[in-house]
């Protein structure tokens, strides 16, 4: 039996998808069937396909009472939506299904792990959230909420530390079969921390340890958090809230943080050795990873920052995108990401240029499009002074263009949306250090209708951007202050 609430939003969001043609979405970035979306939930691969649960309300294109929305793909691109997975309708969650993650369980069910929200009536007319982590099982579809919830709550964490910012647990399964998760938690001082937990069987939890702390470096709350192995280190990500700028590193408001280093599974304390951001773009956030049956571990994130959410009008039909999925790497003590090479079987009408100098405007023969991947390396012209600035435009038009631009006497690299057709008094630029010799550079930049994915230097970093220009605008051009040369290969990422 299911729910009136999850009944409604089922039966809701069936008739509103039919509302929303192909073309008004993105290509191969998921969206919400209707309504709004944030964060990845539950990404896992599961009886044989992947799976992506996201934070959803489904009535309206703005964040309200969260439920979990459902897709499945066998290629992380080509998604298929699945009816509504949770809704908010049990005493213990009645203000949210926050979020969380998921695994498959050894008798074949599947167990997702999520925060259950409720309100607390404190004084007048104040109230607050209290936090728990709940579970559900079900067969893919339907889930059904575990008589016991919660599983975890106040009594489950350090004492002083905040019951109000206690979510977002994501759970896997060890090699000796029993579970653990992690969790994002307020510490007494007001940091972040993350605490993590084990149990033998994902309903049964015991509190291990804090596993890292924030000690007021990066931010407040640290939310969403994922740890894992990679490479012989390990990784944990988290998105920080109310950050304050490092340099070109972090910037203000909401961000995202990579701590890599070493655990101590006897004591369950890491040992950070490295830290970076995620995504130094403007819209990344909430990035949660799963290992793929073939052992890549790949990560996908809510395309979108908080602060920047009123660059879509709420009077659409759908908020929100995932960002493209990318398996992850360590090089030199950094995290590497690249687009999962599922999509390589997308790319088609190869366009190919070898050497081009660019001195002021050049527009190539083939090469424009919303829907593109397009892989450039640039390098300065030989006997000549370097070049002081290299840019490409694409969803140009004689109106609008987003560009990337760098700047090598000052190595840095730009994303800029002002002229993307944006009404709005927000953040529209970002930039950041990159890393060149000489002036040499290598972008892969990933196209999708409304979005622009910027991997520099074989993913050293990415810079991701949403952009809600025309799709009239699909004109790609390249600048250069100088003349710079430059190597492409451009493709058209479609279904044949
Ligand atoms: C992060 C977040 C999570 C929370 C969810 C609520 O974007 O704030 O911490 O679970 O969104 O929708």
């Amino acid at each position: 039996m299911i729910s009136q609430t999850l009944r409604e939003a089922r039966k809701y969001e069936e008739a509103a998808e039919k509302l929303i043609s192909k073309e008004e979405r993105p290509h191969f970035h998921l969206t919400p069937r209707a309504g709004w979306m944030n964060d990845p939930n539950g990404f896992c691969y599961y009886k044989g396909q992947y799976h992506l649960f996201y934070q959803y309300y489904p009535y309206e294109s703005k964040w309200n009472s969260m439920h979990w929305g459902h897709a499945v793909s066998s290629d992380l691109l080509h998604w298929e939506y699945l009816p509504c997975a949770l809704a908010p309708d049990e005493a213990y969650d009645r203000d949210g299904c926050f979020s969380g993650g998921a695994v498959a369980l050894p008798d074949g069910r599947h167990l997702l792990m999520y925060t259950g929200v409720l309100k607390e009536h404190q004084e007048r007319d104040i109230y607050r959230e209290v936090q728990t982590q709940c579970v559900a099982v079900g067969d893919g579809i339907d889930y059904k909420k575990y008589e016991q919830n919660p599983v975890l709550d106040e009594k489950d964490i350090p004492k002083g530390s905040s019951r109000f910012d206690f979510r977002d647990p994501k759970i896997w399964k060890n090699a000796d079969g029993t579970y653990s998760c992690v969790v994002g938690n307020r510490a007494a001082e007001g940091g972040g921390q993350i605490l993590m937990y084990t149990s033998p069987d994902g309903f049964h939890w015991t509190f291990k340890s804090v596993l890292a702390s924030n000690h007021d470096r990066f931010g407040k709350m640290w939310e969403c958090p994922d740890f894992f192995e990679l490479d012989g280190k390990w990784v944990l990500l988290t998105s920080p809230q109310d950050m304050l700028p490092q340099g070109y590193e972090y910037h203000n408001g909401n961000g995202t943080l990579c701590l890599i280093g070493d655990y101590d599974e006897e004591s369950g304390a890491f040992k950070e050795e490295h830290n970076q951001s995620i995504d130094y773009g403007i819209d990344f956030y909430a990035s949660q990873t799963l290992l793929s049956p073939d052992g890549r571990r790949i990560m996908i994130g809510w395309m979108q920052n908080w602060d920047s959410c009123n660059l879509r009008s709420p009077d659409e039909p759908w908020f929100g995108q995932m960002s493209l999925p990318r398996e992850l790497f360590l090089k030199e003590g950094r995290l590497y990401q690249r687009p999962v090479r599922e999509l390589e079987a997308m790319r088609h009408n190869k366009v190919e240029y070898k050497d081009v100098a660019v001195s002021g405007t050049v527009n190539l023969e083939g090469i424009q499009g919303r829907k593109v991947d397009m892989e450039l390396k640039i390098r300065p012209e030989q006997g000549q002074d370097l070049y002081q600035k290299f840019a490409v435009r694409f969803a140009q038009d004689d109106t609008y263009h987003t560009s990337v631009s760098f700047r090598p006497h000052e190595s840095i690299l730009k994303i800029d949306r002002k002229f993307s057709g944006s009404r709005r008094a927000i953040i529209h630029q970002r930039r950041s250090l990159v890393n060149t010799t000489d002036g040499e550079l290598k972008l892969r930049i990933i196209l999708d209708r409304f979005s622009a994915e910027v991997f520099v230097n074989d993913g050293e970093q990415v810079l991701s951007a949403t952009m809600y220009t025309e799709q009239e605008a699909d004109g790609i051009s390249f600048l250069t202050n100088g003349t710079a040369r430059m190597d492409i290969v451009k493709y058209d990422l479609i279904d044949l």
